[in-house]
């Protein structure tokens, strides 16, 4: 053990990883507070187990033991074997059960549905006068109460998963799982596909983005407002060729005649974080370079490479999706 003792100078590097925008450690609510505490409280379990165990072994394979009676034999067996663990384990479980009420509390904000697609995620927002809003691949939640969250999925099992706000939830085609989120700290916070759903799978990202109550609000407005008209010549050219090629087909941009379902709603593209899922910024360069070829940036994703277009009409469609905010 001494010997490879070194090995435990990585350990703070590991941890390293462990903050930032997707870190359970990193609570922005209650939910991620309660398992943060969970966690602390498992891994003080486990070394107290540890060191336990290992004292244990080291007491019973001394060089040279001082004879152990049958007796203390029967009680260690009796004490260490059965009671302890019963004990500690059981407690462990109370414990944890009593958090499940709190990780469970129903949802007085907005209902939420999302969809695991290969691989982005549909978000489809019900509106007070029950219409909905969709977009794609960012989340935006108000900060002080509980959103709902309405899961479920197109063809494999997807997770649903933002570390620093809660605990996730498995995503299955043809059934609908509910959770709920509770997040108390305005921020952007990474989630991740925590289920592995095919070769892209390390590619489905999100953004949740929790925000003040009113820029919620605001910006459920603004997503539910139609498509802004492009503003350049280069623009309009890439929007008369986004109908020409039949991207409509597959995706809508409300307001226009593009009105498809299959892909990501493109609606306000221009105003999100990013593109595919995490996968490229929202630069007119990453514009052109997804619809030149996704499956370069996303391996076996569903839309095809557009690579037959010039440059210039790549540009073009690239401009046009890049002001759509
Ligand atoms: Cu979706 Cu992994």
């Amino acid at each position: 053990f001494l010997r490879s003792g070194w090995l435990l100078l990585l350990v703070p590097f590991l941890l390293a990883g462990c903050d930032g925008r997707q870190s359970v450690l990193v609570d922005g609510g209650a939910d991620a507070r309660i398992l943060t505490d969970l966690f602390w409280v498992m891994l003080t379990g486990a070394v107290v187990l540890w060191i336990g165990m290992n004292g244990l072994f080291y007491w019973a394979t001394r060089r040279s033991p001082a004879p152990h009676s049958q007796r203390m034999a029967n009680w260690l067996v009796i004490l260490g074997g059965i009671l302890f663990p019963t004990l500690t384990l059981g407690a462990l479980l109370v414990y944890g059960l009593t958090l499940m009420p709190d990780l469970r509390a129903t949802g007085d904000g907005p209902v939420i549905r999302v969809t695991g697609e290969q691989w982005w995620w549909r978000v489809d927002y019900t509106r007070d006068d029950g219409s909905i809003v969709t977009t794609a691949n960012e989340i935006r939640l108000p900060a002080g109460v509980r959103s709902t969250f309405l899961l479920d999925s197109k063809k494999v099992i997807h997770s649903f998963w933002v570390p620093s706000l809660g605990g996730k939830m498995d995503m299955f085609p043809g059934r609908v799982t509910e959770m709920t989120l509770g997040p108390e700290r305005p921020g952007i916070y990474r989630g991740q596909c925590a289920e592995f759903c095919g070769e892209s799978h390390a590619w489905m990202a999100f953004e949740a983005e929790v925000m003040a109550p009113e820029a919620f609000e605001a910006w459920l407005d603004a997503e539910a407002a139609p498509a802004v008209a492009p503003t350049s010549a280069e623009a309009g050219r890439g929007a008369a060729l986004f109908l020409s090629q039949g991207c409509g087909a597959c995706h809508a941009v409300r307001g226009t005649p593009a009105t498809g379902r299959v892909g990501p709603d493109l609606t306000h593209v221009g105003s999100r974080h990013s593109l595919a899922a995490g996968r490229l910024g929202t630069s007119v360069e990453d514009f052109a370079k997804w619809v030149a070829n996704p499956g370069a940036w996303k391996p076996g994703a569903e839309m095809p490479a557009y690579d037959h277009l010039t440059d210039a009409q790549i540009g073009a469609i690239a401009a046009y999706l890049e002001g759509l905010e």
